[in-house]
């Protein structure tokens, strides 16, 4: 049996598709008001505040799969109707708006959310009340430990972790590493943590470690004693406003080694603030509109027409993974019920998706490759693509 909708997808001209769409932020949707009858889809995103950019790439992604599929006639005979509703980068939000999707709204599942801790908030009230949750991009382990009802489509830390560390030791050769944490972070806690301990299986010795809390703007006291230590790069498992005002104040202090960090710093954001202080730096991340299949192409190509020229980054592509892999799972359940869909979700096999195959292991995580960037000319220059 084939498993997935992708050809359909594939096929379509977006131009036919933007009559079909149904989206709202629980308002009134762009299509004139909610679709009767239509299945509904809640969406929890960063679409303003500190991440921004994090939950639009995300949400552009997400919102392109559901007018497409809406375009091939929806699924079990029904429209699909998006319902989006801002995180605003805050703790807090995550549970009110996931609980106004479930309890007031009816969605059948969940798509959300990027940053770990944001994850972590919703999954358990995801998990209550037996909706499933996919995470396009939340890559902290913790998250779909939350319960059975909780997947992502992406990669977990202690592999992106690892794929840095070892990064350092063969591509930069350096043996001496100062890290930089985001102590605010659950994503960047575990990700110092998983990094430290490839690092030190390869040999190498982390010269000092050092924290900050996500939004701080003064990074100085840190740096000048990360300097002290003499470390031949610095590894910055942080978000991209921080990660661009770090490097700018490390170069400031005349720390001039490589920085480096994880799919946190991917932001258009990271270049406009860091400018040339990101130059030359690097990160690990989902994908890179660079390199990929043909369904990575044409996801290219659409996304660019839709979004009025726009690249789709790693968030986008993730986003847009999120929704079709969900799709496919109430596709192939035949239902829109919590345990039917869960199943069908666990049961996700070689799902071809624009990131990569997707296949749901026994984590409910998916096992991907990751690919490497670095800032040239105030772009992201892939580098190489690292296997599981
Ligand atoms: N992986 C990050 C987290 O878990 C979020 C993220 C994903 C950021 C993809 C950028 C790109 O918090």
């Amino acid at each position: 049996m084939k498993r997935n909708l992708n050809p359909l997808f594939l096929s379509l001209a977006v131009t036919s598709v933007l009559a079909l769409v149904t989206v709202g932020c629980n308002k009134p949707s762009e299509s004139g008001g909610p679709t009767v009858g239509a299945i509904k889809i809640g969406e929890f995103a960063s679409l303003t505040g500190k991440e921004a950019t994090f939950g639009i790439s995300s949400h552009e992604g997400t919102l392109m799969a559901i007018e497409e599929i809406n375009a091939a006639g929806g699924v079990l005979g029904k429209k699909l109707e998006l319902l989006t509703e801002d995180t605003q980068s805050k703790p807090g939000e995550p549970a009110t708006v996931v609980n106004k999707l479930i309890s007031r709204d009816g969605v059948v599942g969940i798509l959300g959310e990027v940053a770990s801790s944001r994850s972590l908030e919703a999954a358990p009230i995801c998990q209550q009340n037996k909706i499933p949750m996919v995470s396009p991009s939340s890559t902290n382990p913790k998250v779909t430990e939350t319960g059975d009802y909780i997947f992502r489509v992406c990669f977990i830390d202690p592999f992106q972790g690892t794929v840095m560390a070892n990064f350092a030791t063969k591509t930069l050769k350096a043996t001496k590493i100062a890290i930089f944490t985001d102590v605010k972070s659950d994503y960047s806690k575990g990700l110092a943590k998983f990094f430290k301990e490839q690092f030190l299986k390869n040999g190498g010795q982390i010269v000092t470690e050092l924290d900050f809390n996500g939004g701080d703007k003064d990074f100085k006291a840190q740096l000048t004693a990360i300097k002290a230590a003499n470390p031949e790069g610095v590894f910055v498992p942080g978000y991209y406003t921080d990660a661009a005002l770090i490097a700018i104040q490390a170069k400031q202090l005349g720390l001039n080694v490589p920085l480096f960090g994880g799919d946190g710093w991917e932001s258009e954001k990271l270049t406009e603030i860091g400018k040339d202080s990101v130059e030359g730096h690097y990160f690990s991340t989902h994908y890179s509109p660079e390199v990929g299949s043909e369904m990575s192409k044409h996801f290219v190509e659409n996304y660019r027409k839709r979004w009025g020229g726009k690249s789709p980054d790693a968030l986008a592509a993730c986003g847009y993974d999120s929704a079709i892999v969900l799709i496919d799972a109430i596709k192939r359940a035949g239902s829109t019920e919590g345990p039917k869909v869960r199943e069908a979700l666990a049961a996700t096999k070689e799902f071809k998706a624009v990131t990569g195959t997707i296949t749901i292991n026994a984590q409910r995580d998916a096992s991907k490759s990751a690919v490497i960037l670095q800032v040239k000319d105030g772009k992201f220059k892939y580098l190489e693509t690292v296997e599981p």
